[in-house]
């Protein structure tokens, strides 16, 4: 089925002047980006985003580093565009990532892993919303 789903190019990948790359990955996948932003997080959106998150160990890590710099966020659509997302990902932490994959790539660690993307339909719902008026999302031929 074709699914829309979120998409964050990370402070350190930005930093690193990687976001065309990682774009250009998701559009020879035949993913359409069919919404992007730029924005600075601030803590209580990185907080809100990671909401599932809160109570972990990693948890105030996480939200020092998606402040830190500026991310993108995107919609990808396509078919089964969570998991093609996921598999072009690779794993959340890089050094179990498998080679080619953005985070082998681009990451330094799991906390500085250079992408997010929603890990299932329900998830992509709420992200996608999270960051997107349904106005900012444009339809693609
Ligand atoms: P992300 O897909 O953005 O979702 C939550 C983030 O928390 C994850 O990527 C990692 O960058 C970070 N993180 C740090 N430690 C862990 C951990 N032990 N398990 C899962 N995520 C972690």
């Amino acid at each position: 089925a074709v699914e829309r789903t979120l998409s964050i190019v990370k402070p350190d990948a930005v930093a690193k002047n990687a976001i065309g790359d990682i774009y250009s990955r998701f559009e020879k996948a035949g993913l359409k980006i069919v919404a992007a932003k730029m924005l600075r997080l601030s803590r209580e959106q990185a907080e809100g985003f990671y909401a599932e998150h809160k109570g972990r160990p990693f948890f105030p890590a996480l939200v020092d580093f998606m402040t830190s710099g500026p991310v993108t966020v995107q919609v990808l659509e396509g078919e089964g565009a969570i998991l093609k997302n996921r598999e072009l990902m690779g794993a959340t932490n890089p050094k179990e990532a498998e080679p080619g994959t953005i985070r082998a790539d681009f990451a330094e660690s799991i906390d500085a892993n250079a992408v997010h993307g929603s890990d299932s339909e329900q998830s992509a719902v709420r992200e996608i919303g999270f960051f997107f008026a349904a106005s900012e999302i444009c339809e693609r031929a």
